[in-house]
């Protein structure tokens, strides 16, 4: 192993891309946005023409509802591969967040690594990303240097945890979270990397002052086998699975009284983009499914891949009877398996989802008025 920290910090990014793309390489399959149907109501289309995408949240506007997440920046590799998913954002208009910026708090020298997203997009919506555990300080100076429009400051405890050379102190992240949200000067969101947020702890961030939450749960990048496959022994392989989903967090979470959301982890189509919507995310993230494109193809191969989910994103509004992504939010779903058992775990009325679209809209003369869905049927409703 080599004692020169940057490179250690470089060899861990490019580890990292390796094994997420091979990941990619055997799909994931089944995840529990499988678990989450539509019940299809055969009149309630509308025309695609009348479909606006464009999504608010906390104070931010995106022109439509998904997001490049924060993955890579440091070394070459990372390099080539941010450049190209920032020509992608620029030529779809998707917000970009690159990956951790630590290594460029650390060694300058690798700064033009996350540049490069400004460099290549200038209008573009931006997010610099640091981990919990930074100083305020830090948080300016992040943002500072790619002239970012937000902050996404990750929780990452369960990957730190069976990282070889991982952090094993946590219990300062929350006062570090508060301090780095007060003094980033632009908006923050925090976001997990695929062990999802709980009701507590998107409550506790409300506490700290986050307005933004990216759920981001398990299901899709999985970094418990990619530190694992990291470790010369591979002794970690009993937390393979570890974390909730970003359904059973957006399920969960305290719409209405905590952060406005932001899903991801696992997010495979425009189908999962639009079951995440219909649970109230106001919008949905993408990273490991969008890396094997850009750093084999670059932007020319991921480009027309953004684009046709876009498209497509359009026209299951029209199909779904959604004029815009909240809208979403009175279709009926069918909550099935493992995301039904999480609801009846968490004592959320899985039956509720099925009759949102009755109870939105007014019922007719001499109609029973449905039951009202109770604690979750309507996300942002709580
Ligand atoms: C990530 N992710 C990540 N997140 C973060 O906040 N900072 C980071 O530096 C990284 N680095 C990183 C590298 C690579 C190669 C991947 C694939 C991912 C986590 C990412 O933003 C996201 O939360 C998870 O990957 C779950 O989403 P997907 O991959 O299932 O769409």
């Amino acid at each position: 192993m080599t004692t020169d920290p940057s490179l250690q910090h470089r060899l861990r990014k490019d580890d990292h891309i390796v094994l997420a793309e091979r990941q990619q390489q055997s799909p994931v399959g089944r995840n529990d946005f499988d678990d989450v149907e539509f019940l299809h109501h055969a009149l309630d289309g509308i025309d695609e023409t009348g479909v606006r995408l464009g999504v608010r949240v906390g104070e931010v506007s995106w022109p439509v509802p998904l997001y490049i997440n924060g993955m890579t920046g440091g070394s070459d590799t990372a390099t080539r591969i941010n450049r190209e998913l920032a020509i992608t954002a620029r030529e779809t208009g998707l917000a970009m967040a690159c990956g951790s910026m630590s290594i460029a708090l650390r060694h300058p020298d690798t700064a033009a690594g996350f540049r490069v997203l400004r460099e290549e997009n200038p209008d573009g919506f931006i997010m610099a990303n640091l981990g919990a555990g930074r100083s305020g300080e830090d948080a300016r100076r992040a943002v500072e240097l790619i002239g970012a429009d937000a902050l996404q400051i990750h929780l990452n405890a369960a990957q730190e945890t069976v990282m070889p050379e991982g952090e094993r102190a946590f219990t300062g992240w929350a006062a570090s979270v508060e301090q780095m949200v007060a003094a980033a000067g632009v908006p923050v969101i925090v976001k997990e990397v695929g062990f999802g947020l709980s009701r507590r702890t998107l409550l506790r961030l409300r506490d700290l002052g986050v307005r933004i939450a990216d759920v981001s749960g398990a299901g899709g990048t999985d970094f418990v086998g990619i530190e694992n496959a990291r470790r010369r022994l591979g002794d970690f392989a009993f937390l393979g699975g570890y974390g909730q989903s970003a359904i059973a967090c957006l399920l969960d979470a305290p719409h209405g009284t905590g952060p406005d959301l932001l899903a991801s982890g696992g997010v495979r189509s425009p189908l999962d983009v639009v079951k995440a919507l219909a649970l109230g995310a106001r919008a949905a993230g993408v990273a490991g499914v969008f890396l094997k494109p850009a750093s084999e193809g670059g932007a020319e191969a991921l480009v027309p891949i953004v684009r046709r989910w876009l498209a497509q994103l359009r026209q299951l509004h029209a199909l779904l009877g959604a004029a815009e992504p909240a809208e979403l939010q009175r279709t009926d779903l069918l909550l099935r398996g493992r995301v039904k058992e999480f609801c009846e775990l968490r004592g959320i009325d899985p039956g509720s989802f099925t009759r949102r679209r009755d109870a939105a809209s007014p019922p007719s003369p001499g109609v029973p008025t449905p039951d009202v869905p109770t604690r979750s049927g309507e996300p942002n409703e709580r």
